[in-house]
């Protein structure tokens, strides 16, 4: 097995990236393990935070990295919140989610997807990024797993929000797990 450094602090983000690492030869090391310094994610998209986070912890740490930049997209808000749905939310969920149904309802148009950028940093300042996407609709929350913004988002093809359908489907269909998908085939072509 191989070291990789997670970089995020975000627990559902890791408890969803474990069970992709293993078949992969990879031994996650958490970053907050490691006493690394958080950066500031100063980059106006997904794909320049995701390399801002994951080559910070591959120098800090001097072993690969792996980060993520990820958020929910609302077609009613112009793409919003995108990167800032961490701080769009600033920790109120409930709040965030009336927010943003009352600017679909208002607009008449549900349709939202979730970004998710992943980079793969080496020390050497080495990187790759690899974009996936989930597409669906907003819905008042229902459920009670996975984290975020999942009570509000239903994927299409699917008649349940992420957070009913749980972790199972979510770890196939996710923009993460689509992100991932790309990196472990990288990684297979590579020599
Ligand atoms: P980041 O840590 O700056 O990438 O912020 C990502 C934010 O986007 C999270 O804190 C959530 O608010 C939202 N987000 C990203 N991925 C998901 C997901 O899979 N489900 C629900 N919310 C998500």
């Amino acid at each position: 097995m191989s070291r990789i450094v997670i970089a995020t602090r975000n627990p559902g983000k890791i408890k969803e990236f474990l069970p992709l690492l293993a078949p992969l030869g990879l031994e996650p090391v958490a970053a907050g393990a490691l006493g690394l310094p958080e950066p500031e994610e100063s980059a106006p998209d997904f794909a320049g935070n995701a390399r801002i986070k994951a080559l910070a912890a591959a120098k800090a740490s001097g072993l690969p990295a792996l980060a993520d930049d990820s958020g929910l997209c609302v077609a009613a808000m112009g793409g919003a919140p995108g990167v800032r749905s961490a701080r769009f939310a600033a920790g109120d969920y409930p709040a965030a989610f009336a927010r943003i149904l009352a600017a679909a309802g208002a607009a008449g148009e549900w349709r939202a997807w979730f970004t998710c950028a992943l980079c793969h940093a080496l020390p050497d300042g080495g990187t790759a990024t690899y974009i996936g996407e989930a597409h669906g609709r907003l819905a008042p929350p229902q459920g009670g797993e996975g984290f975020g913004y999942d009570p509000i988002f239903i994927p299409d093809g699917y008649g349940e929000s992420y957070a009913q359908l749980g972790a199972e489907v979510k770890d196939k269909i996710s923009h993460r797990a689509r992100a991932f998908a790309q990196f472990a085939a990288a990684r297979r072509l590579a020599p």
